[in-house]
């Protein structure tokens, strides 16, 4: 029996993935294309509510965020700024013999790990995809796809203070797209070349930099849990001094415990002054904020949570994977929170008669309204629990003859599979209370518990 993702496999959870349509390879129909996934029907849905959430929370709760949508191409500049030019690289190696290629770092042996062959000298491969815009591909013409969404933060600063007249502490928030051409992939959608990141650069004044380090920490751990992520799966881990990135007076990590161990989920950083005074002295513009009470120009200090997107998608489907005992049988499901879950509910007719069909295709009408509602005729009622179990469905609602007679539907739980009989006008507000945390055992005026199908 798997319960948690100490035990569940990378594999069970890539097979589900692909079986029920939340994750593809890339261009699969070629044969695929390394560390590039596509989302699909059930996938993207997983991405959005994950997106939203981290939106919601960061960005629309708060007094004190923005967000911002950058380009993806930026002025090559912002990448000699920031050291990305200079410095984001990798040490590589090559077998002499198989000529596949390492990350020198990575290796526990001195010969190829493939064949035993000899590894050329290490190498510096910058991790940066480059492009050129327009016509001419030459040296003027080259351009970078952001390896990073933080950039576009620091360059538009000076653009969000005067237009915002926000006040020091203060953060941005952007969610988009990073490209990098990691040696290194695999784990599935765990390291690829092109991701999503959620990424919240915060300016404080210095000298509170300590202070909002600690706060983001707490407040992104939280996060996590807010969305179904188990505490006991989470842990942070601070860098040593001589793993911290370039920018970095400190960081950590926080881990999630992934199939194949801990792993960087987020990264928070206090970035201290780094990047504004950077892009002042490569742009030659004032990226200072004037502070009112001693009346100075000051460069503020930044905390980046920088997570990924794929990740948090990756930790909720390993964290909410289930095989549990049913019968004689064993049931996959996924307990995803309902607010990840891509159907809140599916609406199950008990027969394809019509009369049946019509008040099913009712009681589907008015949920779609406010849920993201799935309609299932296909197969047994007990293959189509079992599909919407494995896709994380928190809700059923069946409707057979006896909702003609007395206006009555059966909803059922998924992680409990327990049932109750409700009348059908109660039906948009009971599901509302459960999905916001309502005990499946509160009854709804007129309700009683059932045994059911
Ligand atoms: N601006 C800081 C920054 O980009 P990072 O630790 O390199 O920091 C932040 O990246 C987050 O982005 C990581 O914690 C991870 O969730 C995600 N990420 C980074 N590289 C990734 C990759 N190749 N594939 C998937 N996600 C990645």
């Amino acid at each position: 029996m798997e319960d948690n993702n100490n035990k569940v496999s990378m594999d069970k959870i890539v097979s589900l993935a692909r079986r029920r349509g939340f994750i593809f390879p890339s261009s699969e129909i070629y044969g695929g294309l390394s560390s590039c996934w596509d989302y699909g029907p059930l996938g993207v849905e997983v991405k959005r509510n994950v997106k939203n959430a981290w939106w919601q929370a960061m960005i629309h709760n708060r007094d004190d965020m923005v967000g911002l949508d950058t380009s993806i191409i930026m002025h090559p500049k912002v990448w000699e700024a920031s050291g990305h030019v200079s410095g984001f690289s990798d040490p590589l190696v090559d077998c002499m013999d198989c000529k596949q290629r390492f990350r020198a770092d990575h290796l526990t042996t001195e010969n190829c790990p493939n064949c035993g062959g000899k590894l050329t000298q290490p190498r510096q491969f910058n991790l940066m995809f480059k492009t050129y815009i327009g016509p001419v591909e030459d040296q003027a013409s080259i351009a970078y796809l952001r390896p990073e969404t933080a950039q576009g933060i620091f360059v538009n600063f000076a653009n969000v203070l005067n237009t915002t007249r926000k006040k020091l502490p203060f953060g941005i928030g952007q969610i988009g797209k990073s490209f990098r051409n990691e040696i290194t992939t695999g784990n599935f959608i765990f390291r690829s070349r092109e991701f999503e990141q959620m990424e919240i650069e915060f300016f404080v004044k210095p000298g509170d930099d300590e202070t909002w380090f600690k706060f983001w920490l707490e407040e992104r751990l939280n996060w996590f849990t807010s969305i179904g992520i188990r505490k006991e799966n989470l842990k942070l881990r601070q860098h040593r001094k001589d793993e911290l990135a370039h920018y970095a007076k400190d960081c950590y990590d926080i881990e999630y415990l992934f199939p194949m161990g801990w792993s960087e989920l987020e990264g928070i950083a206090n970035r201290a002054d780094f990047d504004l005074k950077q892009h002042a002295a490569h742009s030659g513009n004032d990226l200072t904020f004037f502070d009112e009470e001693s009346k100075t120009h000051v460069v503020p200090y930044v905390i980046e949570p920088s997570s990924g997107v794929d990740r948090t998608v990756l930790a909720l489907l390993c964290d909410a994977y289930c095989e549990e005992p049913d019968k004689d049988e064993i049931r996959t499901v996924l307990k995803l929170h309902p607010s990840i879950a891509p159907y809140k509910v599916a609406v199950l007719p008990l027969s394809r008669k019509e009369p049946v069909v019509d008040c099913a295709r009712k009681v589907y009408s008015a949920l779609r309204k406010s849920f993201s509602t799935s309609y299932d005729d296909a197969q047994s009622i007990g293959r189509r629990y079992r599909r919407q179990d494995e896709i994380g469905t928190p809700y059923c609602v069946t409707i057979d003859f006896d909702s003609l007679e007395d206006n009555s539907v059966t909803l059922r739980d998924r992680d409990s599979m327990r049932q109750l009989r409700l009348p059908i006008d109660k039906l948009c507000s009971t599901l509302a209370a459960k999905l916001n945390g309502e005990s499946f055992e509160v009854l709804p005026a007129g309700g009683k518990h059932w045994l059911g199908f």
